[in-house]
C-alpha cells in the first residue's frame, strides 16, 4: 500500500473546518499545497478559516452534518470544483455533558448524528469515490480518548466516539480484505484548548426545543461548566496539525495525544478480559 506523503495538490474534504482542530488542520493543508473543500454549520468562522488560508485553491460551504442530503451536496461540489478527492477527514464534532436518564432523546439523536452518522454519510459516498479513481487515498476519523476509555459525566459523547473507533477499525477491516488503496486513521484525543463547549451555539433548528426545562436546570448548568472546564484546562491546540500530517506520513492508525491516559487503556482492556467491571473510584482525581 501506498502513503500518503506528498500532499501538494491532493484534495482534502474537511468537515468542522470552523473552529478548532479543523480549523489549524485546513492551515496545515494549505501550507502544504492541498486543494481544500471545507464544510461547516457556522459560517461566519467558516469564512474567518478561509481567510487565513493565503492564497490555497479552497472550496467552502455551509453544511450541517447531522443531514445527510447537506453532505451529499457537499460531495458533489467537491466533485464538480477538484474532480477527485484524496483525504476525507471527518473533524466536526459536539461535546453535550449530561446523565444517561437526564440528557433529553434530542440531545442524543444530535450528538449522534454530528460525532458518528455524519462519518456514516461522507464514508459511504466518499470510499466508492476513492475506489474508482484508484489513486491513493486516506480517511481520518477525528473520535477521542473518550472512544476508548469511559468516565462520568458525558456517556452521550462516549457513545458517539465508541462508536466512531469502532465504525474507523471495522471500515479498515473490510477495506483491506478487498486490497483497496485507502490508509485508514482514527485520532483519540485527550482535552485540547478549543471552542468545543460552545456546542450549544452549533445547535440545528431541528434538535431545539427551548421549552424542555431541561435546559434551566441544575443538571444542564453543572454539564456546562463542566464541559467549560476540562476544555479550557486541556493542552494548548499548536502540536495538533503536526500530529495529524505525521500520522497521515507515517500510517498510524490510532493518533493518541495524550500517553498518560494509556495506561487507563489497559486498564479498562484487562477489566473486560478478567471478569471486572466498571469502578469510578478508578476516575477519582481525574474526571
Ligand atoms: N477539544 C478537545 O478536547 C477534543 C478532544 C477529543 C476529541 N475532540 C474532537 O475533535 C473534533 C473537533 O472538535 P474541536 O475540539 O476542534 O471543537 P470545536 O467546537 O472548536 O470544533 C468543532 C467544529 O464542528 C462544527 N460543527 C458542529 N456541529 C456541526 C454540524 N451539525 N455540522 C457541521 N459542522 C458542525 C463546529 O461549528 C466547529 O467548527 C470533534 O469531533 C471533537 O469531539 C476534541
Amino acid at each position: 500500500m501506498l502513503l500518503m506523503k506528498d500532499f501538494k495538490d491532493k484534495v482534502m474534504f474537511l468537515t468542522g473546518a470552523a473552529h478548532g482542530f479543523g480549523r489549524v488542520i485546513a492551515i496545515e493543508a494549505a501550507k502544504r499545497g492541498m486543494k481544500l473543500a471545507l464544510f461547516d454549520i457556522d459560517e461566519p468562522a467558516l469564512k474567518e478559516t478561509v481567510a487565513l488560508l493565503g492564497d490555497a485553491d479552497v472550496l467552502s460551504k455551509k453544511a450541517d452534518v447531522t443531514k445527510e442530503s447537506e453532505v451529499n451536496a457537499a460531495i458533489d461540489a467537491t466533485m464538480a470544483r477538484f474532480g477527485q478527492i484524496d483525504l476525507l477527514i471527518n473533524d466536526a464534532g459536539i461535546a453535550l455533558p449530561g446523565r444517561m436518564w437526564e440528557l433529553p432523546v434530542r440531545d442524543w439523536e444530535w450528538i449522534l448524528h454530528v460525532n458518528t452518522m455524519s462519518q456514516v454519510y461522507t464514508m459511504r459516498k466518499i470510499i466508492p469515490i476513492m475506489l474508482k479513481q484508484k489513486t491513493h487515498g486516506a480517511i481520518l476519523n477525528v473520535a477521542s480518548i473518550a472512544g476508548l476509555l469511559d468516565t462520568p459525566g458525558m456517556p452521550a459523547y462516549h457513545a458517539s466516539k465508541f462508536a466512531s473507533v469502532g465504525l474507523t477499525e471495522a471500515t479498515a477491516y473490510d477495506l483491506q480484505r478487498i486490497g483497496a488503496d485507502i490508509q485508514m486513521h482514527v485520532m483519540c484525543p485527550g482535552f485540547v484548548q478549543t471552542d468545543l463547549y460552545h456546542t450549544e451555539q452549533h445547535r440545528p433548528a431541528d434538535y431545539a426545543d427551548a421549552s424542555d426545562p431541561y435546559y434551566q436546570s441544575e443538571a444542564y448548568l453543572k454539564g456546562q461548566q463542566f464541559a467549560k472546564y476540562v476544555i479550557t484546562n486541556g493542552t494548548p491546540i499548536d502540536t495538533i496539525a503536526d500530529t495529524v500530517f505525521k500520522a497521515l506520513e507515517n500510517d498510524t492508525f490510532y493518533i493518541l495525544t495524550h500517553p498518560e491516559y494509556n495506561p487507563l487503556i489497559t486498564d479498562r482492556v484487562s477489566r473486560i478480559v478478567n471478569n471486572g467491571k466498571p469502578d469510578v473510584h478508578v476516575m477519582d482525581g481525574i474526571m
